[in-house]
């Protein structure tokens, strides 16, 4: 049952104050069409069950995630199937494959793969690690984890209004997304194939990011690597941070103001055949004793990863500036089946 203050995705017109707990209901699960979170954890499990086992656990997942929203602040809970499960319910969606190995890729087991992934969004850490431990908890029969990353993201600006966010090496990331309720999302994001429409795939890149190098840089080689500037975001070739990129732009030497081989050329639509995907980031800090990892956790939503994000991805891994800062080591894809209204089931779509 909804209770006061619970709104239906879409219901949430920007301008009023977010609201405190999101409806676990909707055509989508709502967790994908929203901002990244403040706090955050995926949990890639291995199953161990048959397709009914796989069953129960997505009705006992189900009404996990309604009693945990309605409790938690802006608490999401968004559910993804691995190849394996495909296994046990029939054929995979169009493009859903594991991602080739690149040239620069250096993948470590401890954080690739999984049979299923949970993750858990909200607005402070404790929310996201109570509901994790009862959904971790609840699994135990039918799945066990297999890696876990957690992750943050400050999406929130000084007089509490939304904005863009910046990963660890100080750039604002996320400019370039698609925005939310156009048909250019929804064409990105969503699936329209048979009993998956309403879905998405996702894929989870962890990438270490090498700071103290970067901190060498000066800042203006910084903002060519990227083709924005590092302040507000904005193009090399303009002022404010969603203006347009002029590709074409060259300065008084001749020299492309964003450079043949800056991040933000290289994965612009325009220089993909018009493929687009949408990016979310979450900052990740990995300690070891007095030793500290930074990175991001990359998440890629798209209707189709072999159509989409691939191409996109083995351009960038040939010949894009950022990969002298950047090492991917982990990396998973996963299918997120549709959402579910009252009554309903997760993945009852793919399960019944
Ligand atoms: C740690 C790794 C990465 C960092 C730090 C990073 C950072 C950025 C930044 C700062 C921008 C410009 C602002 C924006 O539009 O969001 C950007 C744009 C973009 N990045 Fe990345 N990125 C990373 C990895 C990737 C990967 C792995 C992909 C896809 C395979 C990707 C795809 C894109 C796309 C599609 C855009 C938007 C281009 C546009 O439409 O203008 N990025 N990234």
């Amino acid at each position: 049952m909804a209770g006061t203050g619970v709104v239906a995705l879409g219901d949430d017109s920007p301008a009023q104050p977010a609201a405190r707990t999101i409806s676990p209901y909707g055509e989508h699960q709502p967790g994908i069409a929203m901002a990244a979170p403040a706090a955050a954890e995926l949990v890639a499990l291995k199953l161990s069950t048959d397709r009914a086992g796989l069953g129960r656990l997505m009705r006992l997942w189900t009404s996990e995630i309604v009693a945990l929203t309605e409790a938690g602040r802006r608490l999401t809970v968004t559910v993804g199937f691995g190849l394996r499960a495909f296994e046990l319910t029939g054929q995979r969606p169009r493009g859903l494959d594991d991602l080739p190995v690149l040239s620069h890729d250096r993948l470590q087991a401890a954080w690739s793969g999984g049979d299923l992934l949970v993750m858990v969004g909200a607005d402070d850490t404790l929310s996201v690690v109570n509901a994790v431990r009862r959904l971790i908890a609840g699994a135990g029969p039918y799945a066990t984890p297999v890696w876990r990353q957690t992750g943050f993201w400050d999406g929130t600006g000084p007089n509490g209004e939304p904005v863009t966010g910046r990963n660890l090496l100080g750039q604002v990331d996320g400019t370039g997304n698609p925005a939310f309720g156009t048909p250019e999302f929804d064409e990105t994001v969503w699936s329209t194939e048979g009993r998956f429409t309403g879905g998405t795939t996702l894929v989870v890149r962890r990438i270490r990011m090498n700071l103290d190098a970067w901190d060498e840089l000066p800042e203006a080689a910084k903002e060519r690597v990227i083709g924005r500037r590092l302040d507000t975001g904005a193009p090399l070739t303009g002022t404010a941070e969603h203006d347009d990129l002029d590709l074409e732009a060259r300065a008084a030497d001749g020299r492309l103001v964003i450079p043949e081989n800056a991040h933000a050329r290289l994965a612009h639509p325009s220089e993909n055949d018009g493929r687009r995907i949408f990016r979310k980031g979450l900052n990740y800090l990995h300690d070891t004793g007095t030793t500290r990892e930074s990175g991001l956790i990359f998440l890629s939503h798209q209707a189709d990863i072999a159509g989409q994000f691939l191409p996109i991805l083995a351009r960038l891994n040939a010949v894009d500036a950022l990969n002298t800062w950047t090492t991917t080591i982990g990396s998973a894809v996963f299918a997120l089946p549709p959402g579910f209204g009252p009554g309903g089931w997760l993945a009852e779509q793919l399960l019944s």
